[in-house]
């Protein structure tokens, strides 16, 4: 390889996630049209829209509960198109949800816990063999958990059963749960939906902590103030396709995005 196509390599690393030609229906609906994009290792990227724009369907179709009726997902360079929204976990995918629905009667630790990738202590029979090896596993859980739940300020509430909190603890409890499988990227479904203002500012400083350490968010939000103070980039969805994309202050600017959000509203 050239001195200057390795540069070049290094000026462009392989983006984590991409979204090539992605459509989907459903039924006459076409949610997702011909949307295409990379999320860039290390970002936060934004992607807004109005209601119904197709921004969960995008999620949905990111992390697999939901095929494309056509398009390619690609997750560090490999086609995961196809493939079950568990697999992506393993390749470090990470997604929260619009309407986080933890388990009520179970403490915040164990909702933390039951997120772990891999248990040894799955199967009847590993217990069986290995007793040790389930209770060590479950040991460093345990306190990963526990250190997860520290992160997102909620250490107080571990034992508490987790009706007991408000929707933006629940949703930090989101946070907590979906990084218990060291993921590489997080798509976050509008984290600041139904939040005060107080846990509002924790919940910026979480992502901007964990994004610190290496890991890329997408990240879905209505809350423009967030997005401005959070995201490096901004993509705009409107009926199903990608409008435009730029900084947070340039989106806001663009009159195609502001038509879309008055035409949405009329
Ligand atoms: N499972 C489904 N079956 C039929 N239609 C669907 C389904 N999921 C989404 N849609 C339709 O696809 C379009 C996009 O919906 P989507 O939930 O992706 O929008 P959104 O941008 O996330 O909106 P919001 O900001 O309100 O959350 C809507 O018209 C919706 O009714
Ligand atoms: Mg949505």
């Amino acid at each position: 390889m050239s001195a200057l196509n390795e540069r070049l390599e290094e000026d462009t690393p392989t983006p984590v996630l991409t979204a090539k030609n992605v459509v989907r229906r459903f039924g006459g609906v076409t949610a997702v049209n011909d949307v295409s994009f990379d999320v860039r290792r290390g970002e936060i990227l934004g992607l807004i829209g109005p209601n119904g724009a197709g921004k969960t369907t995008m999620f949905d179709l990111l992390a697999g509960s939901v095929q494309p009726s056509s398009g390619e997902i690609m997750l560090n360079g490999a086609a995961v198109s196809g493939e079950a929204a568990h697999r992506r976990i393993g390749r470090g995918l990470g997604r929260t949800f619009q309407i986080p629905r933890p388990f009520p009667n179970l403490t915040l630790l164990d909702n933390v816990m039951l997120a772990a990738q891999s248990q040894a202590g799955e199967g009847l029979l590993a217990n069986f063999l290995k007793p040790w090896r389930v209770k060590a596993e479950e040991k460093a859980a345990h306190d990963k958990a526990a250190e997860l739940l520290e992160l997102v300020n909620l250490s107080r509430l571990a034992h508490e059963p987790a009706r007991v909190l408000s929707g933006g603890q629940r949703k930090l409890l989101e946070l907590a749960r979906v990084m218990m499988a060291d993921p590489a990227i997080i798509l976050l479904d509008e984290p600041a939906a139904g939040v005060n203002a107080t846990l509002l500012e924790v919940i910026i400083d979480r992502i901007r902590d964990i994004n610190a350490r290496g890991i890329t968010f997408l990240l879905i939000e209505h809350n423009i103030d967030m997005v401005t103070r959070l995201c490096h980039r901004v993509l705009v969805m409107a009926s199903g396709q990608l409008l435009c994309e730029g900084t947070a202050d340039e989106v806001a600017r663009d009159p195609r995005v502001i038509e879309a959000y008055l035409g949405g509203a009329a």
